[in-house]
């Protein structure tokens, strides 16, 4: 009988990677997450389905761990992933989501049967963006959330070109604005939700002119499972529904016919724009999304229980 892949996930109980754990579980794959339990954190999926160390990554006995664990395959995407809160902590977020990024690297360069490492990345690492962001564009990250998440780009190079054993068995995905169940519920589609649930108005920072591109969470685990499979540099992971706020509460009252309440916020530190070309990772590796915006908008706004 073929054995079964092992694949370790970091941060896998995570909003994102919690559908991206669960996926894997599901095809039967040998699933070994590490997570800490932090912001962002759904431990009721712990159900015995996979192998889950509670531990910070950004601890060195990862490395320890990882290398015992031997898996073919890595995601890294435990992060403080929460822009405010890096604002508001700096150092612990520097400290964190750099050292976990060493770790993983680290970890990887001396595990022999490695297949591929895949850093999770974000749009936000490219900065304001006044066209849609190609791969090989210098990035520009402009507070510390981004800048910690663009140290793991850069790590990224940098061991793959000192290391040969790593040569060519990484890659990086750089995802627009995912959204989807578990989300924080802090974040834009989950206030338009509950608002429409409840009728509790919701903030608008900038006046609502704030642009991004949003994508289903449902996108996103055979996304990432297709650059594990054929990936080898970096690939944005985007729709292209660029959308700004006021435009995307105008979408959410269209789908459900239920109008939505604001009032006005300020919010320091926030990039107006982001956008970026999925060219790549289309036309190379031939991504096919499952669902549209529009399809998944709908889908979540409207069935309770997804
Ligand atoms: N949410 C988005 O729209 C988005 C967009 C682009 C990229 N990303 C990236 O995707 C990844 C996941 O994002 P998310 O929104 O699901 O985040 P999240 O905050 O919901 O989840 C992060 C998970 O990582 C864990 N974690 C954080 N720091 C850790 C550490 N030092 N050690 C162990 N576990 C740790 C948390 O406990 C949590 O389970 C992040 O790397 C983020 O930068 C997210």
């Amino acid at each position: 009988m073929e054995k079964k892949k092992k694949l370790l996930i970091t941060g896998g109980l995570g909003f994102i990677f919690s559908h991206v754990t669960e996926y894997f579980v599901a095809k039967g794959w040998d699933v070994v997450v590490i997570d800490n339990e932090s912001a962002g954190s759904h431990p009721e999926i712990i159900d015995g389905s996979f192998k889950y160390y509670k531990l910070n990554v950004a601890d060195r006995k990862v490395v320890e761990i990882i290398q015992k664990e031997e898996p073919d395959y890595v995601i890294h995407a435990a992060a403080i992933s929460d822009v405010d809160y890096s604002i508001r902590e700096p150092y612990e977020t520097f400290h964190e989501n750099m050292l976990a990024n060493l770790n993983i690297f680290e970890a990887c360069r001396e595990l022999p049967k490695l297949t591929k490492l895949v850093y999770i990345s974000t749009d936000e690492v490219y900065g304001e963006c006044e066209h849609r962001k190609t791969e090989d564009e210098i990035i520009f990250p402009r507070n510390p959330y981004s800048c910690s998440k663009a140290v793991g780009s850069i790590m990224r190079y940098a061991y793959d070109n000192t290391y040969p054993e790593l040569f060519e068995k990484t890659a990086e995905t750089r995802f627009c604005n995912v959204f989807g169940p578990r989300q924080d519920t802090r974040k834009i589609m989950p206030l338009i939700k509950h608002s429409l649930e409840t009728g509790e108005p919701i903030p608008l920072h900038q006046d609502g002119t704030g642009y991004r591109e949003y994508i289903y969470v449902k996108n996103i685990p055979p996304a990432v499972e297709l650059v594990m499979e054929k990936g080898w540099r970096t690939y944005n992971i985007t729709l292209n529904d660029g959308l700004t706020v006021r435009q995307l509460i105008e979408r959410a009252e269209k789908v459900t016919g239920k109008s939505i309440a604001t009032y006005t916020e300020k919010r320091p530190g926030m990039d107006k724009k982001y956008q970026m070309s999925s060219e790549r990772i289309v036309a190379e590796l031939g991504w096919k999304p499952l669902y549209t915006f529009d399809e998944g908008l709908k889908e979540y706004l409207t069935d309770a229980k997804k």
